[in-house]
């Protein structure tokens, strides 16, 4: 099929969304497709190979929906809102046009951390403790650890780990900047397992085998620590049967609960008590060095077939 592959976006994740579109549009050419590579660039502003279609966000998106209608099905490869957050599935809606990966009202949910955790709590899924501030609302008096951290905003953007209480009003001022309401966690102590699940063609779901991210025995795992090099991988994630089992069924629990589709990575913190959601992920990267992909091929799907799998999903 002719797939319209979307990169960048102005979120911060433009260039990670980039390169995991690369390796999407490579995959597609391997599993016999025919992909059009489209970009969107920090300033909104949507181009393909050929440069930019206009001269603004707007002038350029009716350029860009003109080309997506000449492919036959839209494939956003875009980390972080707008994008991820289901804007190209409800534009793609609006034409009419077959599209790959979460629906639009599933994709807005789980870009929300506190509509998410409504959900895996309905679900009997373990949350972390919090409290929700809304614009305006006092700093709360909590013990800490705590993890501060806007509603809605992705990349890590905003987000505070707050060990001594005097930072704690800095760190729920530096939330607020993203713009919502501001979360403010208790901070789990856990090994990071992260589950991929895949939509198949005859309407299944497959969870490959985890991968777990965390550091060096005995040292503290916070959140700069996965970006700075210096988190060990562990895959497959060392993870107990029974536990492991467990997380499976929450993972695709949340995938239909959450009304994602195609594939979506569902981040857990995993404790001595049991285990807790961190985040969803509804398009996960897929860069070579990505937790998604690997885990796709461990369990039997590279990612050629995983793309396959993902148009055929989408014009079903
Ligand atoms: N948001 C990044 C791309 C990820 O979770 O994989
Ligand atoms: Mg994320």
């Amino acid at each position: 099929s002719r797939v319209a592959v979307l990169g960048g976006g102005t979120s911060p994740e433009h260039d990670v969304s980039l390169r995991s579109a690369a390796a999407v549009a490579d995959a597609l050419t391997a599993a016999g497709h025919d992909p059009v590579a489209m970009t969107i660039g920090r300033d909104g502003v949507w181009a393909d190979g050929g440069g930019p279609l206009g001269r603004t966000p707007a002038a350029s998106l009716a350029a860009g929906v003109g080309l997506l209608a000449g492919c036959d099905v839209v494939f956003p490869v875009l980390h972080g809102a707008p994008g991820e957050d289901g804007a190209i599935a409800s534009l793609a809606d609006l034409a009419a046009l077959p599209v790959v990966g979460c629906p639009a009202l599933g994709g807005a949910i789980a870009m929300d951390k506190h509509a998410t955790k409504a959900v895996a709590a309905a679900l009997g899924i373990g949350v972390a403790d919090g409290v929700l501030l809304l614009p305006g609302d006092p700093v709360p008096q909590v013990p800490t650890p705590v993890v501060v951290k806007p509603t809605t905003a992705g990349s890590s953007f905003g987000v505070s780990v707050v060990r001594d209480p005097a930072d704690l009003a800095p760190a729920v001022a530096l939330a607020r900047t993203a713009g919502g309401t501001v979360l403010v966690e208790s901070y789990v102590r856990g090994r990071e397992v992260q589950l991929a699940v895949v939509e198949r063609r005859d309407g299944s779901l497959t969870v490959p085998p985890p991968v777990e991210y965390g550091v060096a025995e005995g040292e503290v795992f916070d959140t700069s620590r996965k970006y700075d090099g210096t988190a060990v991988v562990r895959f497959p994630a060392a993870v107990d049967e029974p536990v492991l089992a467990a997380l499976r069924e929450a993972a695709v629990r949340l995938f239909r609960a959450l009304g994602c589709g195609g594939l979506a990575r569902f981040d857990f913190f995993v404790t001595d008590d049991g285990f807790v959601l961190n985040e969803v992920n509804t398009m996960p990267g897929m860069t070579p060095q990505s937790g998604f992909p690997r885990m796709c091929a461990a369990g039997g799907l590279d990612l050629p077939g995983l793309v396959d799998e993902l148009v055929a999903v989408a014009l079903l």
